[in-house]
């Protein structure tokens, strides 16, 4: 079996951050996210994973590189425009040379990996093979009809979902999808769309199985859902401590402290990570916050937050919470009178102060 990750997309929702960095590579518990899900396929037995990325872009590439890195072979294939997922599916075609596959979208995380869908797949023997999660919207994604415990149709994103059930993005398929994907029209949006496909599989008379995610899942577009996929990944991190902490630092919970990293006379309240080279001074660093490689913190709180690599908050009076912090992003406390808040901001910033 084989695996295809998607890596496009424009990330408009976590802007600015991905002004400047792929979605994809926004770092959760310090580990970018395609990493995860590079890890989710090879752990469930896949022989060879294709990424699609976008071809504006070699950032995708360039970082994840041939596979040795993660102890599998890795193929990059270039999307020339964002038309669809069904598209991505198309142009993978002489990549899965007539294997199985699984069809992962970078984006989706999951505990527990991926490997039991795979089983329920090859168990069913069917031509596809979907996972459903319920959620509170189901109108974001694409929503199963079910009946008698079958899906009986698919509907992408529909203003009146007929069920509680979102589609995630993990799907198992043999050839017929190819089929399928050759055989759809655009949608209203101009793009080949994943459930046209799935539907025009049910309606050719495929069998279309799946599996229900029972424990956690998120669709990581929003800066809230990444705080809470950090909060959960951490939540299962095992301690760790390969850096430097004063006999002045209080520490409760489990925390992670990278080589290098050195936390002094502080409050570690875990689960935390602290990344290489990172120096932690006078400060609080509270549950569910990741502070990636070569960062100052000093005379600051913080919690509930991602700050990327080479972050300065120095002096920061209120808490930070909820903080999402691209890479070498300085807050520092304002000096001298009048007190006031200073801002050098880019493009579709957020700020909210206290
Ligand atoms: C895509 C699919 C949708 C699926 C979702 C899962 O939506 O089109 O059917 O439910 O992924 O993450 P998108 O996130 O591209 O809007």
């Amino acid at each position: 079996m084989k695996a295809l990750i998607t890596s496009g997309g424009r990330g408009t929702r976590l802007r600015p951050i991905t002004h400047t960095k792929n979605k994809h590579l926004i770092p959760v518990a310090n580990k970018p996210m395609l990493h995860y899900a590079i890890e989710a396929v090879r752990d469930a037995g896949v022989t060879e994973i294709g990424i699609i990325y976008s071809a504006d872009s070699d950032e995708v590439p360039r970082r994840i590189g041939d596979g040795s890195a993660f102890g599998i072979p890795i193929t990059h294939i270039a999307q020339d425009a964002p038309l669809g997922l069904a598209h991505v599916v198309k142009i993978s075609e002489s990549f899965i040379d007539g294997d199985s596959f699984i069809f992962y979208l970078g984006d989706n995380m999951i505990v527990g990996g991926v490997g039991r869908f795979v089983e329920e797949f090859e168990r069913c023997g069917s031509n596809c093979h979907l996972t459903l999660a319920a959620v509170r919207d189901p109108e974001r994604f694409g929503v199963p009809e079910m009946c008698d415990g079958r899906i009986i149709g698919i509907e992408e994103k529909p203003a009146a979902p007929k069920s509680k059930y979102a589609v995630a993005g993990i799907y198992l398929y043999d050839q017929s999808i190819f089929e399928a994907a050759n055989a759809i029209a655009p949608s209203a949006r101009g793009e080949l769309e994943i459930s046209d496909a799935h539907q025009w599989l049910i309606d050719h008379g495929k069998v279309v199985t799946y599996s229900e995610i029972t424990g956690w899942w998120k669709d990581t577009g929003k800066p809230i859902d990444l705080l809470e996929a950090n909060r959960l990944v951490l939540d299962h991190m095992p301690a760790r401590v390969d850096g430097s902490i004063d006999e002045d630092t209080v520490v409760s919970g489990n925390v992670i402290i990278e080589a290098g990293a050195s936390v002094r006379h502080s409050v570690l309240r875990g689960p935390c990570i602290i990344g290489a080279g990172t120096v932690v001074e006078d400060s609080f660093v509270g549950p569910f916050t990741s502070i990636a490689e070569d960062c100052h913190v000093r005379g600051s709180e913080i919690d509930y937050s991602i700050v990327l690599r080479g972050c300065q908050i120095l002096d920061v009076g209120p808490r930070i919470e909820g903080s999402l912090l691209g890479d070498e992003v300085e807050l520092v406390g304002a000096e001298g009178r009048p007190r006031v808040n200073r801002f050098m901001l880019s493009d579709q910033s957020r700020v909210e102060v206290a």
